[in-house]
């Protein structure tokens, strides 16, 4: 047992029946992604006493297995829940780190603000990913591009039909050893464009990371994948033709005159973390960065001037990736570079040798998990 300042120490319990050695190594060998999950889980309760105060108690690693929930637990009924999703990577040392898990626990807390959940103080949202990482730490993938993906979600489990926050909260972290988002070896992504369905609207939940916006996006992605496409992008639902982001990730154009282009945050954009740190790595490679409305149209014309060089797609889980072809109802734009293109290369490299320990850190963006 662990105590810390606000004393919410993690109790243990081993996993009795881990998965053998083989087993593990069987999954690290080809882990996928989100396929197979690690041996223990973080969990930490909260609950609402009769005095009205809530708080967060009972905080323990146990063995990774199913959730007992009542059927009538909120979540399952109303959707009131929110996660995470970042990665330990291990570097060659051995030791595992995190990568701006400070932001991370901001945006979880952020999330739960929107979706009346309650706040976690971001040491304990720490703590658990130290735990877990540390119960499972042979978990943690060593190949290049591969890591340990960590996925911490809150859950409404109170037993309540009525329409109110429940009083009753879990919170847990699972572990999933990850490699391409995609599959197999990197290369650019075909995108559909949808005009059917938005994924955010004016006060709604777009800023927040909550399953319902997931869910929202489910119908989106059979269309995207009915074209052959692997993601779906969103248009802004207030702003005819500006490009907002995919179902998971951010997405940026590189201008041949050394200009980088985002979507702005327009209040229903994902505040992506990998977004803001590409931002900060191009400003410094000397790039122009702008963060402004880009709309269908400038991508088409951008294309066919050869203004538009480069394309693409970030987030924890898709880290970089080039985007190919935008196929939409109207025809298709093509892919502005062949494969990875210059700059998209040279950003993922910098980012991911920071995250793994091969380039210096010099945001101070790691936090030693194990
Ligand atoms: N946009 C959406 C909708 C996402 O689900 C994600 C993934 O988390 C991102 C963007 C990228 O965010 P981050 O870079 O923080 O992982
Ligand atoms: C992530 O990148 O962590 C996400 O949550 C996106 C999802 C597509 C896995």
């Amino acid at each position: 047992m662990t105590q810390h300042a606000n004393g919410l120490g993690f109790t243990r319990r081993p996993n009795e029946n881990p998965r053998s050695q083989a087993e593990r190594e069987a999954v690290l060998a080809n882990p996928g992604f989100g396929d197979h999950f690690t041996d223990h889980t973080a969990v930490v309760d909260y609950k609402v006493d009769p005095g009205g105060a809530g708080g967060w108690s009972n905080a323990r690693i146990e063995p990774y297995g199913p959730i007992l929930m009542d059927p009538a637990a909120a979540v399952l009924h109303y959707g009131q829940e929110i996660f995470e999703g970042m990665k330990a990577y291990r570097h060659t040392d051995g030791s595992i780190w995190t990568f701006r898990a400070d932001a991370n626990a901001a945006r979880f807390n952020a999330s739960a603000r929107r979706l009346a959940l309650p706040e976690l103080p971001e040491e304990t949202f720490l703590d658990s990913l130290r735990e877990l990482v540390t119960a499972d730490r042979e978990w943690v993938p060593s190949r290049d591009g591969d890591a340990l993906y960590l996925r911490p979600f809150m859950i409404a489990t109170e037993a309540f039909l009525g329409v109110r926050p429940a009083r009753e909260v879990s919170y847990r972290v699972i572990a999933s050893p990850a490699g391409n988002y995609f599959g197999g070896e990197l290369k650019p992504v075909s995108i559909w464009l949808t005009t059917t369905y938005a994924r955010a609207g004016e006060g709604g939940t777009g800023e927040a990371k909550c399953g319902g916006n997931y869910a929202a996006s489910l119908a989106a992605q059979l269309e995207a994948e009915a074209h052959g496409c692997k993601q779906v992008l969103f248009l802004d639902p207030h702003n005819d033709n500006a490009v907002e982001e995919l179902g998971g990730m951010n997405i940026f154009f590189v201008f041949g005159d050394g200009t980088l282009v985002t979507p702005e945050l327009n209040g229903h954009i994902l505040h992506g973390i990998t977004r803001s740190s590409v931002l900060q790595l191009a400003a410094d490679r000397g790039m122009t960065i702008q963060e402004r409305k880009i709309t269908i149209d400038e991508w088409r014309s951008g294309v066919d001037s050869g203004a538009i060089t480069e394309v693409f797609a970030c987030g924890t889980a898709a880290v970089i990736t080039p985007i190919g072809e935008l196929k939409t109802a109207d025809g298709s734009i093509a892919s502005p570079a062949q494969g990875i293109g210059e700059v998209t290369a040279a950003i993922r490299e910098q980012l991911v040798g920071i995250q793994t320990g091969a380039v210096p850190d010099l945001h101070g963006w790691l936090t030693r998990l194990a």
